[in-house]
């Protein structure tokens, strides 16, 4: 799980990390109260769980209480990336000399952890990976013997390297004892008061979820659909075509992305429109709430139910489909395309085949079925 700035920060001030004092607000009053609280200028940040605030006008520095609360009510509400704001962080504003990043996260390829720092931080730091990779230092971290904080800062300024690597050290310490896999400070500012946490992204592993003790704001504030599966406890995500996907098994779903996008792209359809894995269970309450969020996708023109039947078989997931588009009724309303395959599959078609559902086009193989759909999602209605 991702957390918030604002959350972020709590868990660095925990660990002795230095950051600008501040506080989150809801509207614009209470924004403006923690600017008279501060006094001087603050700077007034979108809290969203997405990157480039700063660009998109969600960071914005004010020198007065009204600048605060005028700064508040013009990000409040703003929609950065899909991401609504619902609420900003008012923090002191710094007089910054240089900007740094630091990061440690883990790195799935490499089958490590890594630290990732550079003196040339800021906003652009993806720039500075593309473009001058020797300016940002690489190192793995054994999880075990911990990290040489040292050989991290040493391509920083050199009287500020000691201060740095005490700050990597403790951004370490949040990383194992928080139970991490992500944590990223951009900028890490030199100020005149010493070296500042400016921004910071933490992404908890959420298989440490039972060992938590603090728990945190789980609000999703992307895309509605995504929210709504998420309150139905379906594992989905949004994508931008206009065929909708769901699956068993994550693994099943991915290819049937792959399948979906290259039949797209023979017929000139978008392609795939999200991903949808209703997991093993596959029951009818399952299969209707799935349908249900991609039937409310606007973009979403046909349909792709790709099954293979396993422990729950065919016929289940059959008569789950039937009993959904039931429950759904006049909601369902764009053409489906069903391909089941595995256990009990000769007894599933059948059941398709008796509902004779006039939305619903059974095919026995997943390039066909792909294919159908595509063709489906360009037909005039
Ligand atoms: N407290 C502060 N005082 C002075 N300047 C700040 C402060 N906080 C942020 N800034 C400036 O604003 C820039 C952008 O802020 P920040 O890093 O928090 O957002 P961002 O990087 O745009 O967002 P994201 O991390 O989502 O991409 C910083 O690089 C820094 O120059
Ligand atoms: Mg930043």
């Amino acid at each position: 799980m991702d957390l918030f700035e604002h959350e972020a920060r709590e868990l660095f001030e925990k660990h002795g990390i230095p950051v600008p004092r501040g506080h989150v607000a809801t509207d614009p009053a209470g924004a403006g109260a923690v600017a008279a609280a501060l006094s001087g200028p603050v700077v007034v940040k979108a809290q969203v769980k997405t990157g480039g605030r700063g660009k998109a006008g969600g960071v914005r520095v004010a020198h007065t209480v009204d600048d605060a609360e005028q700064a508040a009510d013009d990000i409040l509400g703003m929609d950065i990336k899909g991401h609504t704001v619902q609420r900003v962080l008012v923090t002191e504003a710094c007089d910054i000399a240089e900007e740094y990043y630091v990061s440690f996260l883990l790195d799935r390829a490499g089958r490590t952890f890594l630290a990732m720092a550079s003196a040339a931080g800021g906003m652009d730091i993806e720039e500075v990976a593309a473009t001058r990779p020797e300016a940002l230092v690489r190192l793995p971290v054994d999880p075990l013997s911990g990290v040489d904080a040292a050989a991290v800062a040493a391509g920083f300024p050199t009287d500020v390297r000691a201060e740095v690597a005490g700050v990597v050290e403790k951004l370490w310490e949040v990383f194992v004892a928080e139970d991490c896999t992500l944590v990223e400070v951009n900028p890490l500012a030199r100020t005149a008061a010493g070296v500042v946490a400016l921004d910071g992204k933490i992404t908890l592993d959420d298989n440490a979820a039972f060992r938590r003790t603090v728990s945190f704001d789980d609000i999703a504030d992307g895309d509605p659909l995504e929210r709504e599966a998420q309150a139905k406890g379906l594992n989905y995500v949004k994508l931008d075509g206009d065929i909708g996907v769901i699956g068993n098994g994550a693994g099943l779903v991915m290819s049937t992305l792959d399948v979906v996008a290259a039949a797209a792209a023979e017929v000139g359809a978008r392609g795939p429109a999200n991903f949808l894995d209703i997991g093993g269970g596959a029951s009818a309450r399952v299969m209707a709430d799935g349908l249900s969020v991609i039937l409310g996708d606007p973009r979403v023109r046909s349909v792709f139910v790709n099954v293979f039947g396993g422990i729950t078989a065919c016929d289940a997931v059959a008569a789950g489909i039937v009993r959904s588009l039931e429950i759904l009724g006049d909601r369902a309303a764009k053409p489906l395309v069903v391909r089941l395959d595995g256990n009990n599959v000769t007894e599933g078609r059948r059941i398709l085949d008796e509902a004779a559902h006039p939305l619903v086009t059974v095919v026995s193989t997943m390039d066909n079925a792909a294919r159908k759909a595509a063709r489906l999602a360009i037909a005039e209605v």
